[in-house]
């Protein structure tokens, strides 16, 4: 039986396609080129996945916290904060049914995943003042061309993000649609101290 792409039971399937990790352990470079734009503190990784930007965060000092509903990630993830020696707390949870709490993060982090869109409306609400959105992914313009071949249930739409953090500011937005290079969005944006 073929399962719904970006359910629990198919990202469980595509992880364990590899017995290795299938994203690799090093965190994004995008994250890692930015951190000052995050402060530290309490740090939501939304869609933690194999855990590389939470290790990542926690190594630099973050506390952070990673949700993800499959189950052979977060072992994964479990084991790579051991490997790197470092405290991170993942919370093995389906984004469907995860209210954001009020104004408790000073970062929240979306790489390479697209959350429920009323998940992604709300993360605003979860950041506490001057706290940083940071999010990195595939746009619908990479389905089809040569490269990564990402589900379009990860992809977002040409200036989507935008429309969601009208309430942030943005402090750096950046679609990429080169033919030598994946179709991303990067958003950097932060909730004003009022
Ligand atoms: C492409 S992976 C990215 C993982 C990680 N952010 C990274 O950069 O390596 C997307 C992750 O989102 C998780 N995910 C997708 N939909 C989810 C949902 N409804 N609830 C919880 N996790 C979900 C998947 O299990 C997967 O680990």
């Amino acid at each position: 039986m073929t399962e719904q792409t970006g359910s629990k039971v198919w990202w469980n399937q595509k992880y364990e396609t590899s017995n290795d990790y299938l994203y690799g352990r090093a965190p994004s470079t995008f994250l890692a080129d930015n951190l000052r734009y995050l402060r530290k503190g309490h740090t939501l990784d939304i869609g933690s996945g194999e855990g590389r930007n939470a290790v990542y965060l926690a190594s630099k000092d973050y506390e952070v916290l990673g949700i993800d509903f499959s189950d052979i990630a977060m072992k994964r993830a479990e084991t790579l904060a051991k490997q790197t020696d470092v405290r991170v707390e993942f919370k093995n949870q389906d984004l469907n049914f995860f209210l954001v709490p009020l104004m408790k993060h000073d970062s929240i982090i979306l790489i390479d995943t697209r959350p429920p869109l009323t998940l992604l409306k709300s993360l605003s609400r979860g950041l506490v003042n001057g706290g940083t959105l940071f999010v990195e992914a595939y746009t619908v313009n990479q389905i089809g061309r040569s490269g990564p071949k990402p589900d379009i249930s990860e992809c977002y739409k040409p200036n989507e993000l935008l429309r969601h953090v009208t309430d942030l500011h943005v402090i750096y937005y950046n679609e990429r649609i080169h033919d030598n290079e994946p179709a991303r969005v990067q958003l950097i944006a932060k909730k004003s101290i009022r």
